[in-house]
């Protein structure tokens, strides 16, 4: 992703009251979508149950037509790791992982949250790599406090994935967001403890890690959006979009 500007902007509260409504608007429409998720639809028919129940609430998906992205949701299934697109021939079928990412935009201001969804039964192992990645943006939030650095984030992340078996993706990372969709700072996955800019209050950002089965390294399809594991074994992805407040943090995307 671009990220234009260099300056980290610090949000006002009435901007953070924004970000609130649009980012729990999101969260509802990953709950939405729970039951759609199943063996037999298509990643197709998710994006347009989502974008019917965008459009019924007055929001409008962000993705739809950004840097030319051809959807209203990204819908990741497998070995993809993120930016899938949504496509009528892509049936679920049962021991599917997906991670289905919105971004609504509501009153002006962007609220970007995923989540993985389990199709029928998959295996332990993909279930365990689910449970890791939900564990990992967790621990990279309970870094997250005035005084605390960029760095601490990931270094939380990366320590806990690579405990587990599992590797940390490096290409893709969290970032800035507010009226504007990607902007400063980057929030990387991995890293080192100590090192980065230093957390304010008011700085709002989104934790997204993708943490692979195999290799971290990934690569991108001829469509030049999705990306998937070079090894084409499994990926997961969780996100959040949170502010720091002047004790710790806030999840904005809170249904
Ligand atoms: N929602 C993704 C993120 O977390 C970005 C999707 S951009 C798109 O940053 F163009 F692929 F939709
Ligand atoms: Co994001
Ligand atoms: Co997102």
């Amino acid at each position: 992703m671009d990220m234009e500007q260099e300056v980290i902007t610090l949000l006002s509260s009435r901007e953070i009251e924004k970000m609130r409504r649009a980012g729990k608007l999101a969260a509802q429409l990953l709950q939405h979508l729970d039951p759609f998720v199943k063996p037999g639809v298509s990643t197709l028919d998710l994006n347009d149950e989502a974008e019917r129940w965008t459009q019924e609430h007055g929001a409008k998906s962000a993705p739809l037509g950004y840097n030319g992205f051809p959807k209203s949701i990204c819908t990741s299934v497998n070995e993809v790791v993120c930016h899938g697109i949504p496509n009528a021939k892509q049936i679920l079928k049962d021991g599917d992982i997906i991670n289905i990412d919105v971004t609504l935009i509501v009153d002006g201001y962007h609220g970007d949250t995923s989540k993985m969804y389990f199709v029928g039964e998959p295996s332990p192992l993909a279930k365990r790599l689910v449970e890791v990645t939900d564990k990992c943006r967790q621990l990279g939030m309970d870094e997250v406090k005035p005084g605390a650095r960029i760095g601490d984030i990931g270094a939380a992340i990366q320590e806990y994935a690579e405990s587990q078996g599992f590797s940390v993706v490096q290409d893709f990372v969290g970032h800035g967001i507010s009226h504007i969709f990607h902007t400063a700072p980057q929030i990387p996955h991995y890293g080192k403890r100590g090192t980065g800019k230093k957390l304010r209050p008011g700085m709002v950002f989104t934790i997204e890690p993708m943490i692979n089965e195999g290799t971290w390294e990934v690569e991108v399809m001829s469509d030049k959006w999705t990306a998937l594991t070079k090894d084409r074994k499994l990926s997961a992805q969780c996100e959040h979009t949170i502010a720091v407040t002047s004790t710790g943090y806030e999840i904005l995307t809170q249904a």
